[in-house]
Order: C-alpha cells, then structure tokens, then sequence
C-alpha cells in the first residue's frame, strides 16, 4: 500500500510551449514606442543592439495587447536579430503573451508565501467576481485571469498583479470590490507601488 497521492504524469508530458500567433495583421511600432526602443538601444554598442529584446517586446505588448508573429518579425528588424531569437524569448518568458488578453490581466502569485496566505481562496473569489476561470478572458475582453508564480512581493501575500501594477495583501472577500473598482477605476484601484509600463520601458 501506498501513501503517496497518485498522480497523473500524463500532465507533466504535456507541452505548454507557447506557439507564435498570427493575427493576420502587419506590426509596426507606433512613432512614439518606435522613438523610445530607439532611446533604448543607444544604451548599448552598436553590435549588441539586440540586448534590447526584452524592452522591446514589452513595447509591443503596450501596443498591441500580445506578441504576434508579425511583431516578432518587425522586433527582429528592429533590434538586429533573427526571429527565432526573439521567438525563443517570447516563448520562455511567461510575461508575454502570445494571444488576446483582457484589458485588465489579473494574475494571481500562488507561490507558496502567497499560497500560505490564502492565495487560492481568492482565486476562487476572483473567478466568480469576474465569472471566468483561471486562463481564461470574460466575453467583454475587460479581464483576463491568471495564476502565476512569484511576483516578488512575498511579504506583501497574497499578492495580485493587475497589467504591470501590484494589489497587495487582497484578502479574498475583497476580491468582488477588486473587479468592481478596476471597472470603475482602472489601475488606479490598486494599492501597490505602481510600475506603470511605459516608465518601466524608459527606465
Ligand atoms: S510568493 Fe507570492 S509574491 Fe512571492
């Protein structure tokens, strides 16, 4: 007899390599993102300009909501290298995405601080406020829901992050007020220090 909790290995063969989206679209960046990777990429010399990627594809992401196939191919150009490199990027970070999201991306760190905290009570909370499952985007394309692993906030669990910015502490009975004020107010419904996208591009 065994104590051990049986477990289905079929789940760890399955492959979540996220796959290049093509949306039929042609990408380019918009002047002003343009002007910024610029700036950005005078930082370093002229033969490691594609040390730039990761800003760069955070400016696509601003942009368009996703990574797509086309951008990766216009990053590529942009920054001197080949879209397998950027590809390869795109696929290892979970941070970018590679299809539609909502216009608030909440995720939700269940690490184990967070989880200690009560991280999965307000995940639970979070999918009957938004009325989605965890992955999964509301009909109105205003939320996406996600479960992540460590935000880095550990001390301020559990620890939601909506787009680039922290909510700390959420309790899960204030899950419901969370989406209520994120459709009321936006991203100036959370309470964490605010690492709002384009200063983090600049910086
Ligand atoms: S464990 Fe949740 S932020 Fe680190």
């Amino acid at each position: 007899m065994s104590f051990h909790p049986k477990i289905d290995y079929r789940e760890f063969h399955r492959s979540t390599r996220k796959m290049p989206y093509d949306d039929g679209k042609v990408f380019a960046y918009e002047p002003d993102n343009r002007a910024r990777l610029e700036d950005i990429a005078k930082r370093y010399p002229p033969e490691g300009r594609k040390s730039a990627i990761l800003p760069a594809l955070y400016l696509v992401q601003r942009q368009l909501g996703y990574i797509s196939l086309s951008s990766m191919q216009h990053v590529a150009e942009a920054i001197g290298c080949t879209a397998a490199e950027v590809e390869d990027v795109v696929s290892f970070y979970t941070m970018f995405y590679t299809r539609p999201m909502g216009k608030f991306v909440v995720q939700v760190c269940r690490t184990l601080p967070c989880a200690l905290r009560g991280a999965e009570r307000v995940t639970e909370e979070l999918t009957t406020a938004l009325g989605i499952q965890p992955n999964d985007t509301d009909s109105t394309g205003t939320f996406t829901l996600m479960e992540v692993e460590c935000l880095g906030a550990c001390d301020r669990a559990p620890l939601v992050m909506v787009n680039d910015s922290w909510h700390e502490c959420l309790q899960p009975e204030d899950a419901k007020k969370l989406a209520d004020d994120l459709r009321a107010r936006g991203e100036d419904a959370l309470t964490g220090c605010h690492h709002q996208s384009p200063d983090r591009a600049k910086g």
